[in-house]
């Protein structure tokens, strides 16, 4: 099975390419670790095609996900209070919106790995507790699956979605553990 290209450091998170903000990735050696945390969870480049192939579903239930995920978020009081503190539903709606539909461009590249990083770090500033985050992140994929199976693709095809769909969900944890 072909292995993804950015798995190879002269194409993947490279040190000259990297941008600012990305602290806890500056080093050749945080960056050959992330291509094995890649390798580790089996994200190759049928992965990557089979997002962008997928694309066209999310975007048409977008909705339906992001007012999902919010509304549990709301459902516990000191969540929404952290949002109300520091923007709002609304504005929130709209980069998480923005945020999804980019994991499914299928470039897993070093702009989409670094802007991971700053919003885990602005979590963290808004004393999101990880618990939290990774309570949300089920929230996220239980929604997808349920957009997936509503999609009626083919039973191999949706198999191959859930997979790659909660390696890149994984992946994304794994940036806000950094
Ligand atoms: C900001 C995504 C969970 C509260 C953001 C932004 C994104 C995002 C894309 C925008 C960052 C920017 O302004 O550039 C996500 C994802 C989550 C998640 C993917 C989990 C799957 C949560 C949860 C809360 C939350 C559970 C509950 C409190 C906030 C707040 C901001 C923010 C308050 C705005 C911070 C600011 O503008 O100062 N999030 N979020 N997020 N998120 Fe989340």
């Amino acid at each position: 099975k072909k292995k993804v290209a950015p798995y190879e450091p002269h194409s993947f998170l490279r040190a000259s390419e990297r941008a600012p903000g990305s602290e806890s990735h500056h080093s050749i050696q945080g960056q050959e670790e992330l291509n094995e945390q890649m390798r580790m969870i089996d994200l190759a480049d049928d992965d990557l095609e089979l997002l962008r192939r997928m694309k066209p579903a999310i975007v048409r239930n977008i909705d339906e996900i992001t007012d999902h995920f919010y509304s549990s978020v709301i459902d516990v009081g000191k969540l929404e209070q952290i949002i109300v503190k520091h923007s709002s539903i609304d504005r929130l709606k709209q980069t998480l919106r923005e945020h999804i539909v980019e994991i499914f461009d299928g470039s897993v590249d070093n702009r989409y790995i670094t802007k991971r990083l700053v919003i885990a770090n602005i979590h963290k500033k808004v004393g999101l507790e990880p618990k939290w985050y990774l309570s949300a992140f089920q929230n996220l994929q239980n929604v997808f699956i349920g957009v997936i199976y509503k999609e009626a693709f083919n039973d191999a095809e949706r198999l191959k979605m859930v997979q790659t769909l909660t390696k890149l969900l994984n992946l994304e944890q794994q940036l806000v553990l950094e």
